[in-house]
């Protein structure tokens, strides 16, 4: 008997599959702009110096390999959710928060989809459309409908009016999942009035928001970026947040992250935990320790974690510019308007409003590489190399 004969052959996946292609091009002025991470001027994912001084130490002192329990590493998880909250919110006071270490965000929000589905029964969950589009499996495997609300339309422009209408038509209860910063694949935030008006519309629909923080420090700032979650867990008794940091820490494959949960009252956040630690059990028993520990070391010291701010700021900053450089460098073929867009988006990701075909001939005229749906990661742009990419956008949009 031949037990595989009936399992057939799915699509790659849309992101991490531009690694191998990307990889296997043999044109020497390639451009990598499709998975999300950063890299320096000389086209480099750095390893942060404040990261590699955590490592070193970390090596000097680590006595045990041992596991760490259910919620992952206590320190990385109370400096975390400080990172997140702020040192001085209330909920941590009153013991209202914890967070439990996952591997990467994106453990993150698959735990909270679990979550989900064990413990509210029932509940859609809610999508911008577009979004990331692992956020469309994740909560599907786990058994939710997925349904969507609007975000960005067909004119590559933020409709928050139609978003704020979708959201007041939701079932009661249901989850909506809302990006706090630098909106994956967008690029598009909403302004703090925004959120002034969709937190009203939360608590009239009874919602549960989850926020997706994947990116803190890139788009405004480490605290500038948190300052919607922060509304919303004052403003809110009850809130999930998946924090990630393969970005701002540039911990990508240490996968390090963490579910930051909110509760009305310090004996509701145990009940709700002991389901994390249950499901996380199930998921993958024990978080991987060694990311979590050098966020730990780097977060508790404080010459350590002003390193590591400015390293942030540095990352953030050169995004910034090379958003600018490029619109600049579209100037001289009449497209500085038509991507003026680029120069306002936040984060790593600028929805270019370039078509799939066009997408395509970049990728094969051109070694351009980016995901299909003209999303392009800006802080993977090469300096020297944006008046070759403006060209090249230029042909394809001729
Ligand atoms: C991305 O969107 O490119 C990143 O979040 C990496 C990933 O896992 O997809």
């Amino acid at each position: 008997m031949k037990h595989f004969h009936a399992i057939s052959r799915v699509p790659g996946d849309p992101i991490l599959g531009l690694i191998e292609a990307f990889r296997a091009d043999s044109n020497p002025a390639k451009l990598d702009l499709g998975v999300g991470v950063y890299k320096d001027p000389q086209g480099h994912t750095p390893i942060l110096r404040a990261v590699k001084l955590a490592e070193q130490r970390l090596v000097d002192s680590e006595t045990t390999k041992s596991y760490i329990g259910g919620h992952g590493d206590a320190l990385f998880a109370a400096r975390l959710a400080e990172l997140v909250l702020g040192a001085d919110s209330p909920l941590l006071r009153e013991q209202r928060t914890g967070a439990t270490q996952t591997p990467g965000g994106t453990g993150a929000l698959r735990l909270t989809a679990d979550f989900i589905a064990h413990c509210l029964p029932g509940r859609g969950i809610w999508l911008s459309d577009p979004t990331w589009p692992i956020h469309e499996t994740i909560f599907a495997e786990a058994g939710l409908k997925v349904g969507h609300y609007p975000y960005v339309g067909s004119d590559n422009r933020l409709n928050v009016e139609a978003m704020l209408a979708a959201l007041g038509q939701l079932p009661l209860g249901d989850v909506v999942l809302l990006h706090a910063c630098c909106h994956n694949p967008t690029g598009f935030d909403l302004s703090q009035d925004d959120w002034r008006r969709v937190l009203e519309v939360v608590r009239a629909r009874e919602l549960l928001p989850l926020i997706d923080f994947a990116y803190q420090g890139f788009g405004d700032g480490l605290e500038e970026d948190a300052w919607a979650v922060r509304l919303f867990a004052q403003e809110l008794p009850e809130l999930l947040i998946t924090s990630s940091c393969s970005k701002n820490f540039g911990l990508y494959r240490e996968r390090t992250g963490a579910l930051i949960v909110c509760c009305e009252n310090a004996e509701k956040l145990l009940d709700v935990r002991s389901q994390l630690a249950s499901i996380a059990r199930n998921l993958w028993s024990t978080p991987p320790a060694h990311g979590a520990a050098v966020v730990a070391q780097i977060l508790d010291d404080h010459a350590l974690k002003t390193l590591w701010a400015d390293e942030v700021e540095a990352m953030r900053r050169r995004i910034t510019e090379l958003r600018m450089g490029l619109v600049e460098a579209l100037q001289p073929y009449g497209l500085a308007e038509r991507f003026a867009h680029i120069g306002i988006q936040r984060g790593m990701f600028s929805y270019t409003g370039l078509t799939p075909l066009q997408v395509q001939r970049l990728r094969d005229e051109y070694s351009v590489y980016m995901v299909g749906s003209g999303r392009a990661n800006v802080a993977g742009i090469d300096a020297s190399r944006l008046d070759d990419l403006a060209r090249a956008i230029a042909q394809v949009c001729a």
